[in-house]
């Protein structure tokens, strides 16, 4: 094959994502190490680099300038003697409190190192330490690994680390079976116990995993701040959700986080099926001042058998994270990054018009890997929204229900979904009208949805595998009408050739 012919083909496999990110080959789970740094933005993830399913974990690396593109590096971590390397986070050495870096600055990875105990099955999970002085090009495992350990526990992982100015310390967030541990250092390489969180909070159905903590403004006011705890839940077979992440919104003064919800209440980051194990990135410039999210578009329920042949599974696209007021508490809002706008290829864009059964205003338009942004104002129509990824049998439906006050995306009838008994169905969470209005960003990808409902308020993240061909897209209303304000497709480039 001529190399013109190869790049025309490059990610054009059947369901291959064109604006998400996804390994060229082979097995990918959760996001790790993000970091920024040297105007990079480092992004590595737990990779099989030898088969399609989960195995012998190592870090992936991707670095990009935008968010958008990325371009692939060889593997970043590698097992050793001390095991396979689970997830974990990567922070900027700034003053090189590490001392790895000659007084110099430097990339630091923290992360989990898992094997078993010797003379047995045991899992044994340990956190480890890798340092990198050329932009994370090549990688050195710390001499002195493992750096914190704690036989008593077997899942101790996930280790996320931050730099805490008002103490003046390094913060690790580590879950420790159910539970969320603190750590604390000066050099990240002698770590002290600080606190433990979670008995009695939020949802224990799985095991807990993947911690992160941060502090996000409430309506952008920065005088007005509250730490944030995101935990992924582990796929629990009584529970047809599978795998997804819980929130916690309270205060953290360097030791111990307090919770300030209702300890019985659980909020989910994501009401569809396939966003877990997110995690933020860390050092993004403080001019810039985002918290930028990205999660794992999958679902342990199913991931490992999902109908994808040369690669499996894709990350979500990179979301800025805020809070905001609503009637019934302070909520975590997410947004798709500006950056993505760089992709707009056609535009249409429709206003002011009723939308009624029978009359379908993009009945011309064809594509499934676009972006659609609308405002309705509720009326009559029980229901409203839109049917993508649509063919002749087939379609996946992302729409406002009103009666049940309920934003949904429903891939029931969405393509190839016989490869697990709990992939088809629908998925909802109550979302009210905000002024009598409700919006709707919407993001199709070829095999998969992501729906951003009333400013990110609410979303809904799910996989779908229709055929390549079903392109149709139906803006629909049911049992009466509804008011289209304004609305914007747009047709998005792929990032890949
Ligand atoms: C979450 C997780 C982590 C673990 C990693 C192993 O999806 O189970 O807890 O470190 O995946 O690949």
């Amino acid at each position: 094959m001529s190399n013109v012919l190869e790049k025309q083909q490059y990610y054009t496999e059947k369901y291959r994502p064109q604006f998400h990110f996804t390994p060229e080959r082979n097995w990918m789970n959760d996001p790790n190490g993000m970091v920024y740094y040297n105007g990079e933005y480092h992004l590595f993830y737990q990779y099989h680099p030898n088969g399609t399913t989960w195995g012998p974990m190592h870090w992936g690396h991707a670095v990009s300038k935008d968010l958008v593109h990325w371009e692939h590096f060889p593997i970043g971590l590698a097992p050793d003697k001390h095991g396979a390397i689970f997830s974990g986070s990567a922070v900027v050495d700034w003053n090189d409190t590490s001392g790895f870096f000659e007084g110099g600055s430097g990339l630091v990875a923290i992360f989990t190192h898992a094997d078993t105990y010797p003379d047995s099955d045991r899992p044994r999970q340990r956190q480890s330490l890798a340092y990198s002085k050329d932009n994370g090009r090549t990688w050195e495992k710390y001499q002195g690994n493992p750096v914190l350990q704690e036989e008593s526990i077997t899942d101790f992982r996930d280790p996320k680390v931050f730099w805490h100015r008002e103490t003046n310390q390094w913060v690790m967030v580590l879950a420790a079976g159910q539970t969320i541990r603190v750590y604390t250092s000066k050099n990240l390489i002698a770590w002290e116990f600080a606190s433990e969180f979670g008995e009695g909070h939020g949802s224990h159905i799985g095991v807990w995993e993947c911690p992160d903590l941060f502090e996000l403004p409430v309506d952008g006011d920065s005088n007005q701040k509250k730490w944030v705890l995101f935990v992924s839940i582990g796929n629990d077979p009584n529970y047809i959700e599978g795998s997804r992440t819980q929130y916690f919104i309270g205060d953290f003064d360097g030791k111990t986080f307090f919770n300030h919800q209702d300890p019985e209440l659980t909020l989910w980051i994501d009401h569809g099926r396939d966003n877990y194990a997110g995690v933020s990135w860390s050092d993004v410039p403080a001019e810039d001042g985002r918290r930028i999210y990205i999660g794992w578009m999958s679902n342990w329920r199913y991931a490992n058998i999902t109908p994808t042949k040369e690669w499996r599974s894709a990350m979500t696209i990179p979301r800025v994270l805020g809070l905001k007021k609503t009637e019934e508490g302070i909520r975590l809002v997410q947004n798709p990054i500006d950056e993505l706008q760089s992709l707009r290829h056609e535009k249409i864009v429709i206003e002011n018009e009723i939308v009624a059964p029978g009359k379908n205003l993009l009945a011309n338009v064809k594509s499934n890997t676009f972006e659609i942004i609308a405002e309705f104002e509720v009326g009559s129509a029980a229901e409203f929204g839109f049917k993508v990824c649509k063919g002749a049998h087939e379609e996946t439906i992302v729409g406002y229900d009103l009666v049940k006050q309920t934003l949904f995306v429903d891939r029931t009838n969405s393509g190839e979904a016989a490869f697990h008994e709990d992939f088809a169905g629908k998925h909802e969470s109550h979302l009210l009208p905000a002024n009598n209005k409700v919006t709707l960003h919407v993001l199709v990808d070829q095999s998969s949805i992501e729906l951003f409902g009333n400013d990110g308020v609410t979303v809904i993240t799910d996989l779908i595998f229709p055929n390549q061909d079903s392109k149709q897209i139906e803006l629909y209303a049911k049992n009466g009408e509804v008011k289209l304000n304004s609305l914007e497709l747009y047709t998005l480039k792929t990032v890949w050739r």
